[in-house]
């Protein structure tokens, strides 16, 4: 019998996304083959406490953290796995083979995270530090992306300071971009917080004090009459792409309430599109993967022009959504890989690039 992989599932954390962890947490549980891996599940509370038990993520969704074990993990290579706090002491609490990030935005899925978990030598799932923070941030992403010669909608990025120090001036800018409407996001959120859609300058102006509140930096890019086309990507060195999906928002746009809130928003799964749209949305999926270092997994996002036909880059998510009705999941099951092999393969892969990264040599 094969040896049972140690696999922490980490799940809660510091962001606006911890419910949502939570129920992405339930699904990949659930899931996971019990036969092939010790699970260890730990949750992050809002406050950043480190803390597990088998049964954590009930006591989570109840809000009942009182009588966990609070764990850690550190950055000393020399002292390996999950610690546990006695008093002022630590002892070991379990060994670790890999760890499976079921986060979302800060703290998760932003490199921070990935850095400590270099740091401590493991093996985990997802992209890593560089792949990460990119993802994470709407602005360096798009200037990737730029870089790379792939399609973007128009944008400036704007500062915090700028918004403070003479906002009708910032405005001025934004419109230089392209007629109304126009998109302001805070660079470094998810699940659409503090998005605005303006339709004329006293909404824009509204749309980056609020953006101005979750980040220093906002970007701000032209409205498009658009499909919205999303596409799941898979593996190292050899990303394959999934079939694509289309979601079509109940809500003027995909906002926080049309994501968790509501169920007027719909799947559609494949996205009813040519067979020369697919093959062009996987292609420019894949790229997109490729330009930002990506590894393991990424949800990549599109908006497709109505009129032009255009597709247009919009994010991309290195730990999308993992509910069983979440689309990352979603589209592998509609391309062949069920939600439990998938999550094998997620595994396999966060291994994989553990060795590779131990293969490289670091001194002269
Ligand atoms: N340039 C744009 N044109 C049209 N709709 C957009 C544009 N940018 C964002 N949206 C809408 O806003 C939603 C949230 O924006 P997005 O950039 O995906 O942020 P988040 O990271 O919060 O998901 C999108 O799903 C889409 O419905
Ligand atoms: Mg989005």
């Amino acid at each position: 019998m094969r040896k049972k992989i140690h696999l922490v599932v980490l799940f809660g954390g510091r962001s606006g996304e911890h419910e949502v962890s939570l129920m992405s947490a339930r699904s990949v549980l659930a899931a996971l083959k019990r036969e092939r891996y010790e699970v260890i599940p730990v949750g992050i509370a809002k406050d950043g406490r480190w803390l597990a038990s088998p049964n954590a993520l009930e006591a989570f969704a109840a809000g009942r953290l009182e009588g966990l074990t609070p764990v850690t993990l550190l950055p000393d290579p020399s002292r390996r796995g999950l610690w546990q706090w006695e008093g002022e002491s630590l002892k070991p609490y379990a060994p670790v083979d890999a760890v499976f990030p079921v986060l979302h935005g800060t703290f998760g899925e932003d490199g921070t995270l990935q850095g400590l978990l270099e740091m401590a030598d493991v093996a985990y799932v997802g992209a890593g530090v560089v792949g990460s923070a990119v993802g994470m941030d709407k602005g360096i992403f798009k200037d990737v992306m730029r870089a790379h010669g792939l399609p973007l909608a128009e944008y400036v990025l704007l500062s915090r300071r700028e918004v403070e120090a003479d906002a009708e001036a910032a405005a001025d800018r934004c419109e230089a971009v392209a007629p109304y409407p126009l998109f302001v996001k805070p660079a470094n959120l998810g699940s659409s917080v503090g998005i605005t859609k303006a339709h004329h300058r006293a909404e824009l102006l509204a749309g980056l004090h609020l953006a101005a509140r979750y980040d220093r930096r906002i970007v701000v890019e032209r409205g498009l009459d658009a499909r919205e086309i999303e596409v799941a990507v898979l593996g190292n060195a050899e990303p394959r792409a999934s079939l694509p999906g289309e979601i079509v928002p109940g809500e003027e746009f995909y906002s926080y309430e049309a994501k968790y809130e509501d169920d007027t928003s719909q799947l559609l799964i494949p996205a009813p599109l040519s067979a020369e749209q697919t093959a062009r949305v996987r292609d420019l999926a894949v790229a997109v993967y490729r330009a930002i270092d990506c590894a393991g997994m990424a949800r990549v996002d599109f908006l497709l022009e109505r009129e032009s036909g255009v597709f247009y880059i919009n994010e991309v998510n290195t730990l999308p959504g993992f509910t069983h009705i979440s689309m990352y999941p979603k589209l592998w099951e509609a391309t062949g890989l069920p939600y439990s092999d998938l999550l094998d393969e997620l595994v396999a892969l966060a291994q994989e690039r553990k060795r590779e990264r131990d293969s490289i040599r670091r001194e002269r």
